[in-house]
């Protein structure tokens, strides 16, 4: 499994907006990946010129927010670099991008809250600016080769003011090739990516796999304040039925990624209805329905050593076939993703709703056995809960 394959698929969740789900990290990160090569960088700066590209705007929390990017002159844009910045760089496997994510709307001619301008900005983050800003102007209703002008002509105003000049003649001799402009709106745009990314052959170890699933993990429960530790929480008592169970520890660090990364697909849906107080209308419900379907498709790419979109996405399914959005059936689901749906099931709960507060022990006791017994959860994996209520206590205030 290579990283970038890993990268490719997770950005894919930070491109949901309300106008569908776009391309902007995907064609950020080619944009900046033509440029990086054209200017002669070595395999290791490609890479991770690649990686930060692919989630440079990993800050941005509401769809609000990403409207507002899509503003050539962005009013504000510096909220989202520290907020990408902060949480980069407490991640053990990703700091390194970091001080790249921080600077990525810094202007050349300075007034940058960093205080830096000119070339003292660092070279991947004047990548990534050019390139980002190149993606908006962008319109996928019209020929590429009809707009290219017009581009050009836009970011040039902007040349030495809020882009490095050797970079917009860099751009400036990329852009002459038609091919260039065709493979900005290519439905090859992954395929084209991945052929542009340095061969590595170091596989992608356990360790860094958990570390990028904490990152999204964070993004995802930044989402509403309902929901701020809630992928923490279920990955953490996944991991502890999981521990009562036996499991090995490699199985339960595969067993925390599934945890963590669960509603990931929740990035597909909108912030007002994640947090409305009413009863959702059908409409709204349907768009809910669809977030396990949105993990299953983001996690499929990104690994095959454990059935790590399997464990995660299934948390909505039950062994009565009543589930949704896959509908399967007792056989069909593994151990994995039964504890994850019993840690989902048990962390939202104890967790205060829009529409209800949290509940006591003794009603999301009370709740779960009522699943047990309607055959909807597995007895033994509710009572690795339930019987041991000391300790889950004091797995959830360790969060
Ligand atoms: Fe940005
Ligand atoms: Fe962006
Ligand atoms: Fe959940």
């Amino acid at each position: 499994m290579r990283i970038v394959e890993c990268f490719l698929s997770l950005s894919r969740s930070l491109d949901f907006s309300h106008q569908g789900l776009m391309h902007h990290h995907r064609r950020t990160a080619l944009i900046a990946a033509k440029l990086g090569r054209a200017i002669g960088m070595d395999s290791g700066e490609l890479l991770a010129l690649m990686q930060a590209a692919l989630i440079h705007d990993i800050g941005v929390i509401t769809w609000q927010e990403k409207l507002e990017l899509f503003d050539l002159d962005i009013k504000s844009p510096w909220e989202h670099c520290l907020r990408g910045e902060k949480l980069l760089r407490a991640n053990r496997s990703l700091q390194h991008l970091a001080g790249v994510i921080a600077s990525h709307h810094d202007r050349w001619s300075g007034n940058n809250p960093s205080g830096i301008k000119g070339a003292h900005i660092p070279l991947h983050s004047r990548i990534i600016h050019l390139a980002d800003r190149m993606d908006i102007l962008i319109n996928d209703e019209i020929n590429i080769l009809e707009q290219k002008a017009w581009i050009m002509k836009t970011l040039h105003g902007l040349r030495g003011i809020i882009f490095d000049p050797d970079l917009m003649d860099t751009l400036d001799d990329l852009a002459m090739h038609d091919e260039f402009w065709f493979d900005l709106v290519s439905p090859w745009e992954a395929y084209i990516l991945r052929s542009m990314a340095p061969i590595s052959h170091i596989p992608l170890q356990l360790e860094f796999l958990s570390d990028i699933a904490q990152l999204f993990a964070q993004v995802v429960d930044a989402q509403s304040p309902f929901t701020n530790q809630h992928s923490q929480g279920v990955a953490l008592l996944s991991r502890f039925v999981g521990e009562q169970l036996g499991l090995s520890p490699e199985e339960l660090e595969q067993l925390e990624i599934a945890g963590l990364l669960h509603d990931l697909g929740k990035l597909s849906v909108p912030t007002e209805i994640l947090e409305k107080p009413d009863r959702l209308s059908a409409t709204e419900f349907n768009i809910i329905k669809q977030h396990p379907y949105y993990t299953y498709w983001l996690l499929k790419p990104v690994t095959q050593v454990f059935p790590l979109a399997d464990w995660a996405a299934f948390h909505h399914e039950r062994p009565s076939g009543n589930g949704y959005p896959f509908g399967k059936c007792d056989d069909e689901l593994d151990l994995q993703s039964r504890i994850v749906t019993v840690a989902d099931i048990f962390a939202a709960l104890h967790e205060d709703r829009p529409y209800r507060p949290s509940m006591s022990w003794d009603k999301i006791a009370s709740t779960l056995k009522n699943l047990v017994q309607q055959g909807e959860l597995n007895n033994y994996l509710v009572a690795s809960l339930l019987d041991n209520r000391s300790l889950v206590n004091q797995v959830w205030e360790s969060l």
